[in-house]
């Protein structure tokens, strides 16, 4: 897509429609009259975690809906907007600079900027460029990441892990487990991936979409996200329902790793996102995820009482392999675990 400078190359020349590539079948686009707005996912204050109520949600929310946004979190609100600012640094830069972390270009596979999701794989694009770090560790962050965001990408994931590990704690407590032991913090964050994600300007939002409908692979997705908004969940019987901008707060979602480690209890569920006609959106996942070597699989824990597994055991690097080499396809990635 033009020459490597992104979606935000293609936005910047001011198009009055969308290039026919980017024009999604009907039954992918937004459809406003599945949109409810009756319904809300749970906003959950973290500042209350000691009391007796707020586990309690957090599970229901995790059950329910797969997610919920949280408030009193304990990242502070500068380490996001610098994370924010950050992001629209790296888009702005020169598409040579950019390219130079393209799958063709890029020096290690952990960093890469792109377009879409799978081009290669899919039938119509997705209206967003991304920058993608998977974590290994600080020296490979310090040496490869770029250095106009790499010290916010790196304060924001430091700074998010306590709320991380709180929301694991509380979460698989409710599965029996009784403490998150070295094998456990391997299965449930052995590794991070933070994206950052830009949706431009488009001239057709209602034609394309900025996410297609997917699940994440993770156990947990901590997403933050800006003042635009365009980012639906699927809701019950076959309606969408939007995740409102709540500044400061961030975006909790159920991946599809825990939701076979729950044994289905917890759900992973399908979302998407729709690109605005009037502003450049942001958004950052931190994607907490199994150590790639992990075979994941519903926990011992869970299965105790005698419930039958849905899921096999499969490596994890395996599963994301999986999901990687297709397009978008709403919940199906978890068929590879059955
Ligand atoms: C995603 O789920 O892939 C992105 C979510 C967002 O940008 O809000
Ligand atoms: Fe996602």
């Amino acid at each position: 897509v033009n020459q490597g400078h992104g979606v935000k190359g293609l936005s910047e020349m001011k198009l009055l429609s969308i290039p026919k590539q980017f024009i999604q079948p009907p039954e992918e686009r937004i459809d406003a009259s599945k949109v409810v707005c009756e319904e809300c996912i749970p906003v959950i204050d973290m500042a209350c975690l000691d009391g007796p109520k707020v586990a309690q949600m957090i599970c229901d929310a995790a059950e329910k809906w797969g997610f919920f946004q949280v408030v009193n979190h304990g990242v502070p609100l500068g380490v996001l907007e610098d994370v924010k600012e950050a992001t629209h640094r790296f888009f702005a830069l020169p598409g040579e600079e950019k390219r130079k972390y393209s799958k063709e270009n890029s020096r290690s596979n952990n960093v890469r900027f792109g377009t879409s999701f799978t081009p290669q794989a899919e039938k119509s694009l997705e209206w967003k460029d991304y920058l993608s770090l998977f974590y290994v560790s600080e020296n490979e962050a310090s040496a490869l990441w770029p250095s106009v965001c790499k010290d916010q990408a790196l304060e924001y994931m430091k700074r998010s892990e306590l709320v991380i590990r709180q929301l694991l704690e509380v979460l698989t407590r409710r599965l029996n487990v009784k403490e998150i032991d070295e094998k456990k913090e391997s299965l449930l964050m052995g590794s991070m991936r933070i994206n950052l994600n830009y949706y431009p300007i488009c001239p057709n939002p209602e034609l394309t979409v900025g996410v297609g409908r997917h699940s994440d692979v993770s156990i947990l997705t901590v997403l933050l996200q800006d003042d635009i908004g365009g980012l639906y969940v699927r809701g019950v019987h076959d309606t969408w329902v939007h995740v409102p901008p709540i500044r400061g707060s961030l975006v909790i979602n159920i991946g599809d790793a825990l939701q076979i480690m729950s044994n289905g209890r917890y759900k992973s569920v399908e979302h998407r996102v729709i690109a605005s006609g009037s502003s450049n959106r942001v958004s950052v996942p931190i994607f907490v995820n199994p150590r790639p070597s992990e075979v994941i699989g519903p926990l011992p824990e869970v299965l105790e009482g005698g419930e039958e597994p849905l899921y096999k055991q499969v490596l994890y690097s395996d599963y994301v392999k999986h999901f990687f080499r297709k397009a978008h396809d709403g919940k199906n990635s978890v068929e590879f675990a059955k």
